[in-house]
């Protein structure tokens, strides 16, 4: 099977129009979602919109932000700008999109025999996965032997061959991976809607599970446009700034 993986869209419908607009000419047979479509961007209909229009294969989980939108979490531990942003999202979500969001499954989330998707971690759909000791947890625990994962908005990656774990960022306008049989992986497309990784390009991925490829890209879009949109509905400033800088 050939997924398109897509995370973090964050209510950017810039970046997410043109992460669609690209993907098609790539052939995917099913999409993966790993959460957080709203929260942030000021375009939260359009992007639940697109994403409920993607099935029938289509798998989707839950992200931290989903959660405080849709009423699940009180946004106890968010900081002041993502919960001004959940509260705006929340107000303007259509009743049909809300509660599209607030139904959202829980992860992890088993998409085919040795395939999983989850938001933070396996472990906890909150938690996140940064260094190699986050890793080893959960290979420690968690058997399955490929998970997608989002939350951190980087896109990276994590692995495990018999005693050895390792930990790469993946950089650049795209690249390869090649998974091997034996191996154990935790793979991140990176964000589409607030990249965090100081290159503001929308970021996804193409895995294909028979030939065990995984392929990852950026693009740039009209930044500028989305950036218009959040000062225009009145979000806080800095979710408008941070888009250029990618962080
Ligand atoms: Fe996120």
């Amino acid at each position: 099977m050939r997924y398109l993986i897509l995370s973090d869209m964050h209510a950017n419908w810039e970046a997410f129009e043109t992460v669609l607009r690209r993907a098609r000419r790539k052939r995917y047979e099913a999409v993966l979602v790993l959460g957080d479509l709203v929260g942030y961007g000021a375009a939260p209909n359009q992007v639940v919109d697109a994403v409920r229009r993607m099935g029938p294969r289509l798998y989707t989980v839950r992200g931290n932000h989903d959660k405080v939108v849709a009423g699940i979490d009180s946004g106890g531990n968010f900081n002041q700008t993502a919960l001004t942003a959940a509260q705006w999202t929340t107000g303007r979500l259509t009743p049909g999109n809300l509660r599209y969001v607030r139904d959202l499954p829980q992860g992890p989330m088993k998409v085919e025999e040795g395939v999983a998707i989850c938001h933070g971690s396996p472990l906890d759909e909150d938690t996140y996965v940064f260094s190699d000791v986050d890793a080893w947890e959960i290979f420690s625990r968690y058997e399955t032997p490929v998970t997608f994962f989002g939350h951190t908005h980087i896109p990276s990656l994590f692995w495990l061959e018999g005693k050895l774990l390792g930990v790469k960022a993946l950089r650049g306008t795209s690249g390869r991976i090649v998974l091997s049989p034996g191996g154990r992986y935790l793979i991140n497309p990176g964000s589409i809607g607030q990249p965090r990784d100081r290159d503001p390009r929308a970021s996804y991925m193409i895995y294909d599970s028979k030939k065990q490829v995984v392929t990852w890209y950026r693009i740039p879009y009209a930044i500028g446009e989305s950036q218009a949109r959040i000062r225009k509905a009145g979000l806080p400033n800095s979710l408008a700034d941070r888009l250029a800088v990618g962080a």
